[in-house]
């Protein structure tokens, strides 16, 4: 690896408290391999474990990680079952172990279009993760940035329409509120992997003024040293957010 010899040294008082990753490349990481998409995406569940335990040894407050898109289902039945299957088996039995190393679990996205079976083990793991106070991981699953916007929309027309919101009082945290994050800061950092440069429908709203870090690296071969340096270009970035340069 070409950074195998470089060392970050972080900053322990810039540390982002909400880092967001666009879990990109598990294909690609298996085709190179002669093997079938699926072992990616078993790669890729094994590299979230990783760096799940990175971001807590870290201190991260929050991870947010993009797993299946609302444009996913677009891929072949038997890759998306891959994909359920692997999400139902993690659900059961990761999740767990994250919740009682202090982790909360979290699930954004829509999440009705998913199995039944999948949607009560997401809301047992939320309920387990109610009692937790350590890392946030916020998991997004049939996420689209656009479908969490119109369902926030939907949410607001209906208490102006119930008489309990003037639209005149709608303001820009109005709409934070009504998001899947609601409560949860805005990202510092956004990382993609697999060297793609775009945000695929991803937090559109959060990421305003997010830091981007787009690394090279296949999902299933991202570490914590990977992380690291994401953090380090991030903590050397000089934020302005439209103000002026000291
Ligand atoms: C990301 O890896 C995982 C999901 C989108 C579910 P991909 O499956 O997109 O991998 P590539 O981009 O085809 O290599
Ligand atoms: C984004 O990756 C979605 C996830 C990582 C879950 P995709 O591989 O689906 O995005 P595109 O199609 O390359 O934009
Ligand atoms: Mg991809």
């Amino acid at each position: 690896m070409l950074y195998e010899n470089e060392s970050f040294q972080l900053n322990p008082e810039k540390m982002p408290k909400h880092v967001a990753i666009i879990m990109d490349g598990n294909g690609r990481w298996a085709t190179k391999r002669g093997l079938p998409r699926k072992a990616g995406h078993k790669a890729g569940a094994e590299a979230l474990e990783r760096i799940i335990y990175a971001a807590k040894e870290l201190g991260l407050e929050h991870l947010t990680v993009y797993a299946f898109s609302t444009e996913n289902w677009k891929r072949s039945a038997e890759e998306v079952g891959a994909i359920m299957d692997l999400l139902r088996f993690y659900l059961k039995n990761y999740f767990k172990k994250f919740v009682k190393d202090n982790i909360r679990m979290h699930v954004i996205g829509e999440k009705s279009r998913l199995d039944t079976d999948i949607q009560k083990a997401i809301a047992e793991i939320e309920d387990l993760s109610r009692e937790k106070n350590g890392m946030t991981v916020h998991v997004a699953l049939n996420y689209g940035g656009r479908d969490e916007l119109r369902r926030a929309v939907t949410k607001i027309a209906r208490e102006t329409a119930d008489g309990m919101l003037s639209p005149d009082a709608i303001t820009e945290d109005t709409i934070s509120d009504a998001l899947d994050t609601a409560g949860t800061p805005d990202p510092e950092l956004m990382i993609r992997t697999s060297g793609e440069e775009r945000i695929s429908n991803f937090l559109l709203w959060q990421i305003a003024y997010s830091e981007f870090f787009f690394s090279d690296t296949l999902w299933p071969d991202f570490d914590k040293k990977e992380l690291e340096r994401a953090i380090y270009y991030y903590q050397n970035r000089e934020r302005r957010f439209g103000g002026r340069l000291k």
